[in-house]
């Protein structure tokens, strides 16, 4: 028996400001997309921007639904989004933004379980790893250098 650290490293930046400013604009293109997003009944808007390897951005946002399990999250909407409009094109960067009708979300909201296992598909078939950027409203900014570094122990097809 023996006992191991999985450790997970990310950059955290103080404010939108510090990010480089070729992300600072994929996030502006993110919060465009989360003013659009048909989020009803929780209030919570989710905006995600992501750039493809041909610099086509894509954009997504929650969708709900009265029967409330058939929603959909944001970063599911647009990498499936993107895998159909796009397919096998690979993605760069990924970046979520998120703000409530309720509150002032000023922490980091990062991806859902569901769409981390989602999102690790595509970029276990890429070969590359997709940067991740993700905030709240307002606040600080949390970088992964790849979504498997948000995912230990992740299945994958590799099991089937
Ligand atoms: N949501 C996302 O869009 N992404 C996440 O990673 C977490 C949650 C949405 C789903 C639902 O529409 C609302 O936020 C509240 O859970």
């Amino acid at each position: 028996m023996k006992k191991i650290d999985v450790v997970a490293s990310a950059t955290v930046y103080d404010d939108v400001s510090e990010l480089p400013s070729d992300v600072q604009m994929l996030m502006n293109k993110a919060v465009e997309a989360r003013k659009q997003a048909y989020a009803p009944y929780s209030k919570f808007q989710v905006g995600v921007a992501l750039l493809l390897e041909n610099n086509q951005i894509v954009l997504g946002n929650n969708q709900e639904n009265a029967a409330y399990p058939s929603g959909m999250c944001a970063e599911r909407v647009a990498i499936w989004k993107a895998s159909s409009d796009y397919p096998g094109v690979k993605v760069k960067q990924l970046v979520i933004t998120a703000s409530s009708i309720n509150s002032v979300v000023d922490r980091p909201v990062g991806p859902c379980g569901a769409c981390r296992q989602t999102l690790s598909e595509y970029e276990i078939n890429q070969k590359e790893p997709i940067e991740i950027y993700f905030m709240g409203a307002v606040g600080k900014v949390v970088k992964s250098e790849s979504l498997l570094s948000l995912l230990p122990f992740s299945f994958d097809s590799s099991y089937l």
